[in-house]
């Protein structure tokens, strides 16, 4: 594989970040994952507005132009013949003395991209659905940033991997907050689509701000508050949104099945316009 990192294209295994890069020290750094469908990328522009939101918030400064990452993106995917998969993108505050204390302003950001092929289209679990089981949601409490401090996500999702589930929804004052790595959503009896609100509790996903204008549009009624897992279980059904997922429908949850069991109508329909709009 070619991957980038400070200025260059290489081959994976000579690509080199320093000891010292605070990604690596402090996790002081924030990333975006976009999903790639027939060579294209999918909605480019809202993970690099994310991005500059991400990098505002912790006054990181910004390593390039958009107009240069998409043409860094785009030289990637010609370069990997990736077809369908992911790029991966990750801005850190670059190297320095290990400080607390943010280095002097004229730190290099160190700019890493890599990418990743997979199937994002024909997915085994957008037929039978997912399992998830809740954990509580241990993580800090500006989820709205897309640091790359995922080792509780990590620690979650193993939990669930141990207890023979596909992944862990995270539940804090009683309400789900969002998957491991994706946000998370019910359809109430009525058929009524039930999000959480944008605030620092969740990440601000990009598919799910594509996926609640389909809904939309589609003429279904949203209501973005917080869900419980009492509400989750006895939901119509359930589904969550990512890059690298798009729209998977999930049909258990802490061992209760969601509906009938299969895939509800409206993920299953959500994720098929939700396709077609990305090819
Ligand atoms: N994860 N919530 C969390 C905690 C996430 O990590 C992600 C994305 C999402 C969905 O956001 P989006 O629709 O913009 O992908 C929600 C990426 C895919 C990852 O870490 O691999």
């Amino acid at each position: 594989r070619t991957v980038y990192v400070n200025g260059v294209f290489c081959p994976e295994t000579e690509a080199v970040v320093s000891i010292f890069d605070r990604g690596f020290l402090f996790a002081d750094g924030v990333y975006e994952v976009t999903g790639v469908l027939d060579g294209k990328l999918i909605d480019f522009s809202g993970h690099m507005a994310r991005l500059r939101r991400s990098l505002a918030e912790l006054e990181l400064r910004e390593p390039a132009q958009e107009d240069k990452l998409l043409s860094i993106h785009r030289q990637l995917v010609e370069k990997n013949d990736l077809v369908e998969g992911m790029i991966y993108m990750q801005v850190t505050r670059g190297a320095a003395d290990r400080d607390f204390l943010f280095p002097a302003d004229d730190t290099k950001p160190s700019l890493v991209l890599f990418t990743q092929s997979a199937s994002l289209r024909d997915k085994p679990a957008a037929k039978t659905g997912l399992r998830v089981v809740t954990v509580p949601d241990l993580r800090w409490a500006r989820r709205d940033i897309k640091t790359v401090q995922l080792l509780y996500p990590s620690m979650a999702k193993m939990e669930a991997k141990r207890r023979g589930v596909d992944d862990a929804w995270m539940v804090e004052d009683g309400c789900v907050t969002e998957g491991s790595s994706n946000n998370a959503y019910i359809v109430d009896a009525g058929g009524t689509l039930i999000t959480r609100p944008l605030n620092h509790a969740i990440l601000h996903g990009i598919t799910r701000k594509a996926v609640l204008r389909l809904a939309a549009e589609s003429g279904l009624a949203v209501e973005e508050r917080p869900f419980t897992v009492e509400e989750a279980k006895v939901a119509r059904e359930a589904f969550i949104t990512s890059a690298s997922s798009f729209v998977l429908p999930v049909v258990e949850i802490d061992g209760t099945t969601i509906g009938d069991g299969r895939p509800g109508e409206i993920a299953t329909r959500l994720r098929e316009i939700y396709i077609d709009e990305a090819l």
